[in-house]
Formats: structure tokens, sequence, C-alpha cells
């Protein structure tokens, strides 16, 4: 196991000395099926951001099939990692914070994947705020959500879990729940976990 000189997730620092030490335990190295199964069911693409993307995977799955998609990730590293994972379809990523970032043009789509879930519960009202800013009513935000609702859940993380009951609550104030169910292809990290969610800007 990599030893590691930072440690709070806040910081790109510590994604950016994770992404060098290639120490990347939340990277699936493929897209998501729901994702995949998803994208069928939408009549046209969306204009989608993909925060915190990691790898960014689903950025080129994404482009590749026109759609217009913007990966957005603050560690450096990060996004030179990505570049070089999805090759031709590199200039999707760009370095940039999600809290202050401003698409250029009005988005259909916020696809989330272990973005959420890396950060520290005190930055759960600020992500869901700026998911709200940013989607305008009617458009969606979809992806993979990790919950414990065991009484002694863990507050470690990164990964964090979140109760639903209080994810619910969370989101209650500008989305409406649309679509909800079990993953069938997590990595050891998420297993049992992790669920697929759409929910529907207010
Ligand atoms: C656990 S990784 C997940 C990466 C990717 N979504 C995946 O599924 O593999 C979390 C990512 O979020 C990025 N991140 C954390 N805070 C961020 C912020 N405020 N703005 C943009 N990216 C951020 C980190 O740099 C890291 O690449």
């Amino acid at each position: 196991m990599a030893d590691f000189s930072t440690r709070d997730p806040r910081n790109p620092a510590f994604w950016d000395e994770r992404f060098e030490k290639n120490f990347m335990p939340w990277d699936k190295g493929n897209v998501p099926a729901e994702l995949q199964a998803f994208m069928q069911t939408l009549p046209q693409p969306l204009n989608t951001l993909i925060p915190g993307c990691g790898n960014g995977y689903e950025a080129g799955f994404l482009a590749q099939a026109g759609w217009p998609v913007v990966a957005i990730d603050f560690s450096p590293a990060a996004v030179r990692s990505a570049q070089a994972a999805i090759g031709e379809w590199g200039s999707h990523v760009i370095e940039a914070d999600f809290l202050t970032y401003a698409p250029p043009q009005a988005l259909g789509l916020i696809y989330e994947r272990a973005f959420f879930c890396a950060l520290p519960a005190a930055m759960r009202p600020d992500i869901v705020s700026r998911w709200a800013a940013l989607l305008p009513a009617g458009a969606l935000l979809a992806g993979y959500f990790f919950f414990d609702d065991a009484p002694d859940a863990s507050l470690k993380g990164p990964p964090f879990t979140i109760h639903s009951a209080a994810f619910r609550e969370l989101m209650s104030p500008y989305f409406a729940l649309l679509e909800e169910r079990a993953v069938s292809d997590s990595i050891p990290v998420f297993a049992g976990k992790e669920r697929w969610q759409v929910w529907q800007r207010l």
C-alpha cells in the first residue's frame, strides 16, 4: 500500500498524489452498465457535465456516441490521466473546480460517479446546491450513489457513505427521484452499497 502525505480530499493535491502513485481503488476501468442502458432510453443526446471525472471513461464513451459532454476534475494529475485513458476524446476533459465551474451552455444532464462520496459530509449541501444551480428545471442528475443505512455506518472515507434518508432530505428541495435500482457491475469498494438513481430538477 502506498504511503501518502496528503489526507484532505478537499485539496487537489490529495488526488494528484493518488493518481501519480497509481492508487485508484475507485477506478472501474470501463463504462458502468447502468449509464450505458440509461443513455439508450433517452430520445436525444443531452448536454452533459461529469464533475470529478477521474479517468473519464464515461466522457470518452459519450463523446464517441456524439454527445456534447464536458468532464471536469480539479486535480491536474487526474486530467492528465483521463486524457491518456481516453485518447482522441481527451479534449472533452478540462481542469476545473466543480464548485466554481460555469458551463458555456445550459446542461441537460449531470452524471455522478464517486464524486459526491469522495468528499466529506460538510461539503454535501454545497455540492447539492451546485447541482441544482447548474441544472435548469426538468434537467437530470443521474448516476451512482453510495449508501449505508446501518446505525453504525462508518464516518470514515473516502469513500464516505450517506444514509439514504439523509440524501433524500438534502435533495428534496431541488430534485424529484425518477428512478432507482441496484447496480449490476459494482467494483469491490462499492459493492452492495451503491445504487443507480436518476433525479429530475424541479
Ligand atoms: C474518487 S475519484 C472518482 C473519479 C471518477 N468519477 C470515477 O468514477 O472514477 C474523485 C474525483 O473527484 C475529483 N474532485 C474532488 N473534488 C473536486 C472538485 N471540487 N472539483 C472537481 N473535481 C473534484 C478528484 O480529483 C477525483 O478525481
